[in-house]
């Protein structure tokens, strides 16, 4: 992706707050725009709230791709994947990084900060960022994800 294009937006509950920052800041670093939809703060909050706002800016256009951040990455990742034009995915490592943009044309990222490192993470979203959808045969998978 070109650093150029329309922002990043990210999320995180408490538990995600910190590498939510992390990253920010290396996103800020190469070049991308960053729109932060909070948590700020190590308040307790529930995930939804930050999942939805980050999502509905993924598809409407205002963000090229989300970034959500929480204990597990799993409730962030759950949420997201209620909006239609979502497809989201926790991220470990740079492996599921690159073939869920590849093959699942991903547009939101997860990360569970209790779970990934902080260097895991970043090299993950840097792949993420870096790989683009190979279409093809995974155009007609991608059709049928909706019931
Ligand atoms: C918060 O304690 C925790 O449940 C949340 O960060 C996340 O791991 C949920 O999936």
């Amino acid at each position: 992706m070109n650093p150029a294009e329309a922002p990043i937006a990210l999320g995180a509950d408490h538990g995600g707050e910190a590498l939510k920052q992390q990253l920010a800041g290396m996103l800020k670093a190469a070049g991308y725009q960053v729109t932060d939809f909070g948590t700020h703060g190590t308040a307790s909050v529930d995930y939804p709230d930050f999942a939805h706002p980050v999502c509905a800016a993924v598809e409407s256009g205002a963000a090229r791709f989300g970034v959500l951040v929480c204990g597990s990455g799993i409730g962030m990742c759950i949420s997201a994947n209620r909006h239609a034009g979502i497809r989201a995915a926790v991220l470990h490592h740079s492996t599921d990084a690159r073939l869920t943009r590849a093959h699942n044309n991903a547009n939101v990222a997860c990360f569970g900060a209790r779970l990934t490192g902080v260097e895991l993470a970043e090299e993950a979203l840097k792949v993420f960022l870096a790989t683009e959808y190979e279409g093809g045969r995974h155009d007609r998978r991608l059709s049928k994800l909706s019931p």
